[in-house]
């Protein structure tokens, strides 16, 4: 047995038993949400013995990096939020999955497999050509000498701190700083693809300080900064399961389905939160002979006539939370091919909880649809928040005002199953640029084992899109797919004539949209209220350039050792940057 199995197995074991044994005395600190920021966080926390509650709203852990299982005609396929690169130095994350061996799921990409797609058509694939696009641009932008002014750049790029980075360029947008004739470098030049591909928005709507530390932090820092790893299979099974058993073995409690509706504060300091929903009824008309839903308190409900009198289901996929609509058998959800029966139990998809049901009373003439109380408080001296800005302006808007100013932009990832491969000499991931909405694009089926196997078998390919530019916000989820398939055949033209046979899309409007000055609203990880300690991407650390999923990780370890300090014990080790 391979050192991982025999752990994730072991793990799984303790996991279990840890589950049975309720916990007599109330945790230490609740966690709320089950992101990388939150598993970091009540990791390191339950590692030294701290009692731990993980609370989570959906039934699945990873956040923006959650994956899950679907079928295609029957047959298993992975689906993810979004591929995401895992770089060599996110050092925090890579020590977390080194500590429980689970590093083997990540393997290196090649640089050949990496690519480009510039405006009209210009394909840019290996090192000469990428080389040969940055010289055109540059020299269009007006650079002088180009191996004077890059290496200008370089240096620039390499001597400036990051505090001259924050006084010089926080608040001004990347559009203003490469109309200021900026120094050559990778950033500047390609500022419409990297703006989008990376940061999800326009130059127009990033802040340059934020888009300036991060080409120094994933391509000019030390000489393998620009390496990525991809994870060779879905993150639920290699990464994020593996690591909440670990808490779990630990002695931490993980809670799912368990949304969090308020954190409680007493006397300036945080004593809890409480999760669940506060009683509701709605008053229908009769009568009751076909299906309706209704809004009950901000819910959307299913009311129709069962076998045995009328009865009510919550609309609200128990999954990911999505809508569900009635279909003949029952009610099945648009999200990831969740189904459930009539009475709303999940036969199908990744839901593995029931509908919730509620009590339907005749009223006169009609009905009424009660929900009962659901809220439950849960109380501890410590409340870690690492859940995304949406939440988190919902959580704690009026306690700490500024995080109201953050903002949060959309997420379109599409994927898709077709009946042929694409060339060999295609690369497995390009940045876009030219595309109406693609930003974006991986052959996954090249980067992963599972759907690589399944493409085989079908002589077939699993590609990604992810899509950034140009949305409205109005179009409908059938309107973005088909949009979307339309730019999978012009982005690999060996598909223009493909067979779809499966396709999926996953919006959402949760991305930390780093704006220009968001560092100005933004809270430290411990904030003013006591107790109160926040972790994720939108967390700022006033001395550190790490980005994104490392942020991520790194702040929910550096809650944990506020937490670990003040408690008396040993804190987990800050690693250097490399
Ligand atoms: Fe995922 Fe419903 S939200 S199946």
């Amino acid at each position: 047995m391979k050192r991982r199995t025999f752990l994730g197995a072991a793990l799984g074991v303790l996991a279990s038993r840890v589950g049975r044994a309720a916990p007599t005395e109330p945790p230490e600190v609740i966690v709320v949400g089950g992101g990388p920021a939150g598993i970091s966080c009540a990791l390191e926390l339950a590692e030294k013995g701290v009692r731990v509650t993980l609370v989570e709203a959906g039934s699945q852990l990873g956040g923006k990096a959650k994956g899950w299982r679907e079928t295609l005609d029957g047959d298993p396929v992975d689906v993810e939020h979004g591929i995401h690169g895992w770089w060599y130095q996110y050092v925090h994350f890579h020590d977390l999955l080194a500590r429980y061996s689970l590093s083997e799921g990540l393997r290196e990409a090649r640089a050949s497999e990496n690519g480009m797609r510039l405006e009209d058509g210009y394909r840019v694939t290996g090192f000469f050509t990428r080389a040969g696009a940055f010289i055109r641009r540059a020299n269009a932008r007006g650079h002088g000498f180009f191996p004077t002014a890059f290496k200008a750049g370089q240096r620039w790029m390499r001597k400036i701190s990051l505090a001259e980075i924050r006084a010089g360029f926080a608040g001004k947008s990347v559009a203003d700083w490469v109309a200021n004739d900026p120094p050559l470098t990778v950033y500047s030049v390609f500022d419409e693809m990297m703006a989008h591909s990376m940061y999800f928005r326009p130059p127009a709507q990033v802040d340059a300080a934020e888009y300036i530390e991060g080409e120094r932090f994933y391509f000019s820092g030390g000489p393998k900064n620009d390496r990525v790893q991809w994870l060779n299979g879905n993150p639920d099974t290699l990464v994020w399961t593996p690591l909440a058993n670990a808490i779990a073995a630990h002695g931490g409690v993980i809670e799912r389905g368990s949304p969090v509706t308020e954190v409680l504060v007493g006397n300036g300091r945080v004593v809890g939160v409480r999760t669940g929903r506060p009683p509701a009824e709605v008053r229908i008309d009769g009568p009751l002979d076909a299906w309706r839903s209704v809004e009950l308190d901000g819910e959307r409900v299913w009311v129709g006539p069962g076998e045995e009198g009328p009865v009510a289901y919550s609309a609200v996929c128990t999954h990911q939370g999505c809508a569900v609509d009635r279909s003949d058998a029952g009610f099945v959800c648009p999200c990831h091919g969740g189904r459930y029966d009539g009475t709303g139990q999940p036969v199908a998809g990744p839901p593995e909880h029931p509908l919730s049901r509620y009590r339907v009373e005749p009223d006169g003439s009609g009905f009424v649809v009660k929900r009962p109380d659901t809220r439950k408080s849960l109380y501890a001296p410590w409340v870690v928040l690492a859940v995304d800005v949406p939440a988190l302006q919902a959580l704690v808007g009026e306690l700490l005002p500024s995080v109201r100013e953050l903002q949060a932009c959309r997420e379109v990832v599409a994927r898709f199953w077709v009946d042929r491969d694409v060339s060999q000499t295609a690369r497995s991931a390009v940045l876009l640029e030219g595309f109406a909405h693609s930003s974006n694009g991986f052959l996954v089926h090249r980067l992963q084992a599972g759907a690589g196997a399944w493409a085989a078998e079908k002589g077939g390919a699993v590609v990604e899109i992810q899509a950034y530019r140009g949305w409205s916000g109005t179009e409908t989820d059938a309107e973005m797919l088909e949009a979307l398939e339309g730019e999978m055949r012009a982005i690999w033209t060996e598909l223009a004539d493909a067979t779809v046979l499966k396709r999926h899309l996953t919006v959402g409007d949760a991305f930390t949209w780093f704006q220009p000055g968001w560092r100005a609203h933004a809270q430290q990880v411990r904030t003013d209220v006591d107790g109160l300690l926040l972790a994720g991407d939108h967390v700022h650390v006033p001395d550190s350039e790490v980005q994104f999923m490392e942020r991520a990780v790194l702040t929910g370890r550096m809650a944990a050792n506020i937490v670990l300090r003040a408690t008396g014990r040993r804190p987990a080790d800050i690693l250097p940057p490399r």
